[in-house]
């Protein structure tokens, strides 16, 4: 996609280093990458999102299901997808990124390549250990625990921990594989689990619908002896995209979509070519940044349905929504509304959405209660977006932010993927500049978000700065 906007400098003056040049090891001479955009910035155009990073991790680790050369498409170009090839190479997969198939229609208009294919060619005995270098930098790398349990018998995967956005437990992955016959045990951070005669299929509830549990289990059962029920499962759409390719490599799954799962397992699957569902979360990013600055976007690449709560939300902060088979458009002309959001899992509002519904209650008319309830620490960039002059007052897993005409452009920080990606778009309604730095986190889930935003009429720049050490107790 081409545009007509010149891009001035943006640049910052270098800010004053507190240690000379050559003081090799010192913190304050470790670069960082930033992202700086310019205020007042209105966004207008059109935009393709390729695959979910959460589908194509797991479809990536559901490869190696069975022994031979499976085809996954509409990968997204990122970090993580990167650290989870690497994943597969360590237990000694083939693994080859290649061009995309179809082209990422940006690409076919000029664009950088944001989405390629990944080629995963899976040994008859793959390895059973995932080690803390590589689980420290991806956690959903759990997601092996299932596949290598159901085709080795034993797998030992390093405890990923909690993070930025608040503790993660691994409780039901493990209580779901013990039901089935394995024997978990942990030891210097790792977690292990034991199968040798084999996973039997099991009744399970799961006591919340999360995500990598459901995906874990089902991964473990497709290959189980007997059949497995996995009630109060996750219905995301990523889910579903799992079971698709499951049952196309040869599965018996029913009910992906539902809150009960059945699952008969089959003694062997087959290599499968598979696309990925496209990420809601990306679209949804666009379409509030679309609200947010009284902008005309229309988003490609997915089916509207998957962000039905997210975008009747813009419809009621004002905006007008329309949609057409894999498209939506989101135009907003005066200032939004202030609406109230709760997070929940699918079909609720997404969690990861979050930043951005309170970027968007940040210049709302009004105040909003935002409400999540998925993660502990999800609140933790509000102080991030207070720089940049949003009144937020957050109690437990409640904030309330009273909307102001503009914020007002400042340094801030990135504490995790979706948190850069609201604070950028924040600075999007600023007064000046605003340089949101770490944006490594954002590189983890946004193919070339900077050409996404010049595309679509933003003034933005990336560079680097100096990482100043943090002092303040
Ligand atoms: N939980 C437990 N015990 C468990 C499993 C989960 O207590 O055994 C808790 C977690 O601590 C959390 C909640 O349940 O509080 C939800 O966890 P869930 O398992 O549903 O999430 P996840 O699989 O760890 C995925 C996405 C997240 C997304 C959540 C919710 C991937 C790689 N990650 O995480 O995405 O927020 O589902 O939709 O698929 C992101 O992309 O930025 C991101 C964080």
């Amino acid at each position: 996609m081409t545009h007509s906007l010149r891009i001035p400098d943006l640049t910052i003056p270098a800010r004053p280093s507190p240690v000379g040049p050559g003081d090799a090891g010192d913190p304050a001479l470790n670069d960082v990458d930033v992202i700086r955009v310019r205020g007042d910035a209105r966004l207008a155009g059109a935009v393709h999102v390729v695959g979910a990073k959460n589908s194509a991790l797991k479809l990536m680790a559901a490869a190696l299901l069975a022994p031979g050369r499976s085809l996954i498409t509409n990968v997204p170009r990122i970090t993580d997808i990167a650290i989870m090839g690497e994943v597969l190479r360590r237990l000694g997969c083939g693994v080859r990124f290649g061009p995309d198939d179809p082209v990422d229609p940006m690409v076919a208009h000029g664009g950088v390549e944001r989405s390629r294919s990944v080629l995963i060619d899976v040994p008859e005995r793959p390895g059973a250990e995932a080690d803390y270098d590589l689980v420290r930098r991806l956690r959903a790398s759990i997601c092996v625990l299932g596949p290598l349990l159901a085709r080795r018998g034993y797998v030992r995967v390093a405890h990923p921990g909690g993070d930025a956005i608040g503790s993660r437990g691994l409780d039901m992955h493990i209580a779901g594989l013990a039901r089935m016959g394995a024997e978990i045990s942990g030891e210097h951070g790792f977690v292990i689990a034991e199968a040798p005669d084999g996973l039997h299929g099991a009744d399970i509830l799961l006591d919340f619908p999360s995500v990598g549990a459901t995906e874990n289990l089902v991964m473990a059962a497709v290959l189980a002896r007997g059949a497995t029920t996995i009630d109060n499962a996750a219905r995301e759409p990523e889910i579903v995209d799992i079971c698709t390719m499951l049952n196309n490599m040869g599965a018996r799954i029913e009910g992906a979509g539902t809150s009960t799962l059945h699952i008969v397992g089959v003694p062997e699957l087959r290599p499968v070519r598979h696309a990925t569902v496209g990420d809601r979360i990306v679209a949804g990013t666009w379409a509030f940044a679309a609200a947010m600055t009284r902008g005309d976007v229309t988003v490609t690449g997915l089916d509207p349905a998957y962000l039905e709560v997210a975008l009747d939300k813009l419809v009621a902060a004002g905006g007008l929504v329309e949609t057409r088979g894999d498209a939506f458009r989101v135009r907003m002309d005066d200032r939004p509304r202030a609406v109230d959001v709760v997070t929940l899992p699918y079909p609720g509002f997404a969690t990861d959405l979050l930043p951005m519904a309170i970027g968007l209650a940040a210049v709302s008319e009004g105040g909003s209660l935002i409400t999540e309830n998925i993660f502990d620490g999800r609140f933790m960039f509000a102080n991030e977006m207070m720089r940049l002059g949003a009144e937020i007052r957050t109690d437990g897993h409640h904030a309330l932010v009273c909307g102001r005409e503009r914020l007002s452009g400042a340094p801030v920080r990135a504490t995790d993927i979706r948190a850069g990606a609201g604070l950028i778009i924040a600075g999007l309604c600023a007064d000046g500049l605003t340089e949101v730095s770490h944006v490594h986190h954002v590189d983890r889930g946004y193919p070339d978000f900077v050409a996404d935003l010049r595309a679509l009429g933003v003034e933005v720049e990336r560079g680097t700065a100096p990482e100043e050490p943090d002092l303040a107790i």
